[in-house]
């Protein structure tokens, strides 16, 4: 009879003959999982973003696949110099994890390697500031008549946004990361979500979310960015909303009222007074009843801005939970914008939205968080050195 452990050897040595073959494994063994070539297959896996610099990755960077959101709350009593220790051992793990280097006391090495575009972002909710005897540069949402926000999706003292091309990348660095913080805070909330895979459709495609639109066309590229997120310091700042999608309703609608509600076409993405994506709304435009062709209640008719330093530099992630007794999906985007001021660029857009939306029908904002986002660091620093050291 053969054995079980005869049957993983053989599908060990059979695994090894086919990816060295492809020219992947080190001659080490089957064991050894460390790629030693670059190949074409493996650019999405060892792929880096650089660390250090003046800016906190994870932002301006076009969204890797995968992201998990950590908010943490800190315990009474922490003060600035907690706080600095907290961020001294979680900045080395970021920069080591990002580069493809195990953290230091990295309980399973091997998942290291493979970092794929792996960013980790550090934000501080109002009460950080508040620990640490700082004023807060933050301060919660007004409330919005649309919220229905819960406990357990709001708010937090400290945030990590963990982004890699690859679930186990995140999954690997929100276990390091939440293991080291243990001492100094509790887990929140933790919100996971989705973009398209890299490969799956050409880079420069805008993704389409989980109620099928496209979503980000008229998001800033390239310079258009430095106005709306960048403070001359480095910093900028993200509001995190949770936002149910209330799929069942939105699927009974015919497509002519799902593009009235944006006010851009389902299929191309175009806005209802042009015929390409990226052509630019015209809001006198009037359709052949005389109406206008952008509609007033549209989500774009309401959320567009033109000066270029009131623009939110949105990176929304899709998320898809366990479907209800009934079969009814638990869908939604967690929605995540940088903005250099919350106050003078994503409340009065928020605002608009709350009083009149048609997409309002059809999503629900149900957890809300606000974080300052501290510069980025030199090899030598640690985030949040010039605001806690
Ligand atoms: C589930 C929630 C949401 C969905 C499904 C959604 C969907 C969309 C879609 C399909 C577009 C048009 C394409 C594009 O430019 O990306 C859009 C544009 C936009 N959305 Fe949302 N959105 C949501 C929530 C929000 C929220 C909470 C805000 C901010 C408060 C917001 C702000 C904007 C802005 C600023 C634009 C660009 C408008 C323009 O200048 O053309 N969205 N959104």
């Amino acid at each position: 009879m053969t054995s079980r452990r005869h049957l993983l050897t053989g599908a060990a040595a059979a695994g090894l003959g086919a990816a060295a073959g492809a020219g992947l494994m080190t001659a080490a063994g089957a064991d050894d999982p460390v790629p030693v070539a670059a190949t074409e297959a493996l650019t999405t896996g060892t792929a880096t973003v650089p660390f250090h610099g003046s800016r906190q990755a994870g932002i301006a960077e076009d969204p890797p696949a995968h992201a998990s959101f950590v908010a943490f709350t800190l315990p009474a009593g922490t003060d600035r110099r907690s706080l600095a220790r907290m961020m001294r051992l979680l900045t080395d793990d970021a920069r080591r994890l990002t580069q493809g280097v195990p953290a230091l006391g990295d309980t399973d090495a091997t998942l290291a390697p493979l970092p794929a575009r792996l960013t980790v972002t550090f934000g501080f909710g109002p009460g950080l500031y508040r620990a640490a005897g700082l004023p807060s540069p933050i301060a919660d949402l007004p409330k919005f008549k649309i919220d229905r926000l819960e406990r357990r999706w709001s708010g937090g003292d400290l945030l990590l946004q963990i982004c890699a091309d690859d679930p186990l990348t995140v999954a690997h660095t929100q276990r390091m990361l939440v293991k080291d913080t243990r001492p100094f805070g509790a887990v929140r909330w933790v919100q996971q979500g989705f973009r398209r895979s890299p490969g799956v459709q050409a880079p420069e495609h805008t993704q389409r979310n989980v109620m099928g639109q496209l979503d980000g066309t008229a998001n800033p590229r390239g310079a258009e960015i430095d106005p709306a997120v960048w403070n001359s310091d480095g910093s900028t700042t993200l509001v995190v909303r949770r936002m149910r999608a209330e799929i069942e309703t939105w699927d009974k609608l015919a497509v002519a009222d799902k593009e009235n509600a944006v006010g851009r076409r389902l299929e191309s993405g175009a806005p209802l007074s042009g015929t390409r994506e990226h052509d630019e709304p015209d809001f006198t435009k009037l359709d052949a009843s005389g109406l206008p062709a952008m509609p007033d209640f549209s989500h774009v008719t309401r959320a567009r801005v033109t000066d270029p330093s009131l623009k939110l530099l949105r990176r929304p992630y899709n998320y898809d939970g366990v479907p209800n007794a009934a079969g009814h999906p638990d869908s939604g985007l967690i929605f995540a914008s940088f903005q250099k001021d919350i106050v003078r660029q994503y409340v009065p857009i928020q605002q608009r939205l709350a009083e009149k939306d048609l997409l309002n029908e059809w999503i629900t904002p149900i957890g809300s968080a606000v974080f300052a986002v501290p510069p980025g660091c030199a090899e030598d620093g640690w985030v949040g050195d010039q605001v806690l050291a």
